[in-house]
């Protein structure tokens, strides 16, 4: 690995991280984990620090108080971060838009998702204190679809386009653009700018901060509650939240950590979900029980669209299982994953819990939920002065 100048200069310390796309569902259990299990001060921008609906959650965390900043800038917006990062030693790179269908995804998706990283990339080269950037990429990048192999860090993913899995597309295009600006700002400064380190997880689930669902949630969702009218032949990698935001950490803080990191635990198809799930939750919808033909299940996702990933059954169904190796993550950072039955009980029990669905929740199943934001603590950390949560040392120049 070549070092970075700032890294080979021992300058190790974290005092100071940034994290881009804060309200985000990964991104707000980054910074929960940031300021309870380390002493760093976070920095954290949204693109609207005025709307409460989003940020509010993040000013009740532990420690938000004295260790929290937010700031307002959109990764489009070049230099945005300039100031932000001058005496930031970590930056963490999350916020892209996630969502699969649109009706330019090269204008909704790949554009701001490859400009963004750009952009905090740019700014964290001018900055003379970071010395690590990590980059919430995503398996996708990896691979489209289930092949006969088993996927590794070496893999990339040639298949998506813009027509075809745009929301793939644009995670390839970020991170290669991202290892294209790495390798070219290296050579024109003759010594690495920072370590660039790239967490590549698998779809997320786990419990929310807030009450909005987001991709991941929406799939999960749409299962358990039985819009999807009959099993599926897909396959479905997946990881717990608390888990890919343990990767993200452990990544900034070992200094041997490098190039890219397969972050999925486990290998479910929809009849494995579905099962798991009806343990704790048996009293639910659920897509019926024999399994639709592969053609049956491309025509109905065209009529239906339910979360809105038809070509991503197109492309999936009936491809087998995803096989991947784990083992880089595992050895090198010394990650441990959770077991996915907790991750997909906590999901459903937090649907439960924002609202989204009926309790029907089994006796049995004690559900350990994340500190519920109360009104009242919201209203505590506002009564505070929210102002003193707004950095002032970023916002002069957000553009
Ligand atoms: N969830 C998964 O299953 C999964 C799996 C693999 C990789 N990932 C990656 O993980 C990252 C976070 O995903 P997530 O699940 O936490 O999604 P999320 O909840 O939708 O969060 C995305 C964040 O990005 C922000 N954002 C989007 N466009 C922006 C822009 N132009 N300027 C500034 N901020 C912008 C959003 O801000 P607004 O709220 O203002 O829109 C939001 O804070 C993304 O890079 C995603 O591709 C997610």
């Amino acid at each position: 690995m070549r070092r970075s100048r700032r890294f080979s200069q021992a300058n190790e310390e974290i005092k100071t991280v940034l994290i881009t796309g804060a309200n985000g569902f990964i991104a707000s259990h980054l910074i929960e984990q940031l300021l309870t299990t380390t002493t760093y001060n976070v920095r954290a921008s949204v693109r609207n620090i005025q709307d409460t609906s989003k940020v509010a959650h993040l000013v009740t965390f532990p420690n938000a108080r004295r260790r929290l900043r937010l700031f307002e800038a959109d990764i489009l917006n070049e230099g945005a971060f300039d100031n932000a990062m001058k005496d930031v030693q970590v930056v963490f790179h999350a916020a892209a838009p996630y969502f699969l269908t649109s009706d330019n995804p090269y204008r909704d998706l790949v554009e701001p998702s490859e400009t963004g990283t750009f952009n905090v990339l740019t700014s964290a080269t001018k900055s003379e204190h970071v010395h690590t950037v990590v980059l919430t990429s995503s398996m996708r990048t990896i691979a489209d679809r289930p092949r006969e192999k088993e996927y590794t860090e070496d893999d990339w993913n040639n298949d998506s386009n813009l027509k075809s899995n745009p929301y793939f597309y644009s995670k390839v295009k970020a991170e290669k653009s991202a290892w294209d600006f790495y390798e070219r700002s290296t050579r024109l400064m003759g010594v690495a700018p920072f370590r660039l380190v790239s967490i590549n997880p698998a779809m997320v689930i786990g419990p929310s901060h807030t009450k909005r669902m987001n991709q991941s949630s929406k799939v999960l969702f749409e299962i358990i509650k039985g819009e999807i009218p009959a099993q599926v032949n897909l396959s479905f990698w997946l990881v717990d939240v608390r888990d890919v935001v343990k990767a993200h950490i452990l990544a900034a803080q070992n200094p041997h950590a490098s190039g890219r990191y397969i972050c999925a635990s486990k290998t479910l198809d929809m009849a494995e979900i579905i099962s798991i799930l009806k343990q704790r939750f048996p009293d639910y919808k659920y897509p019926w029980s024999l399994t639709l033909p592969n053609v049956a299940a491309k025509i109905v996702s065209t009529m239906r669209d339910p979360a809105g990933y038809v070509s991503y059954v197109k492309t999936n169904v009936g491809k087998g299982a995803y096989k991947f190796n784990n083992s880089k993550i595992r050895n090198e950072l010394g990650l441990e994953f959770r077991a996915i039955e907790e991750s997909l009980w906590d999901q459903a029990a937090d649907f439960i819990r924002w609202g989204h669905m009926r309790d029907k929740l089994s006796n049995d199943w004690v559900y350990k939920a994340p500190a519920a934001i109360k009104d009242a603590d919201v209203a505590r950390a506002y009564g505070w002065g929210f102002n003193s949560f707004v950095d002032d040392n970023s916002d002069r120049d957000i553009g």
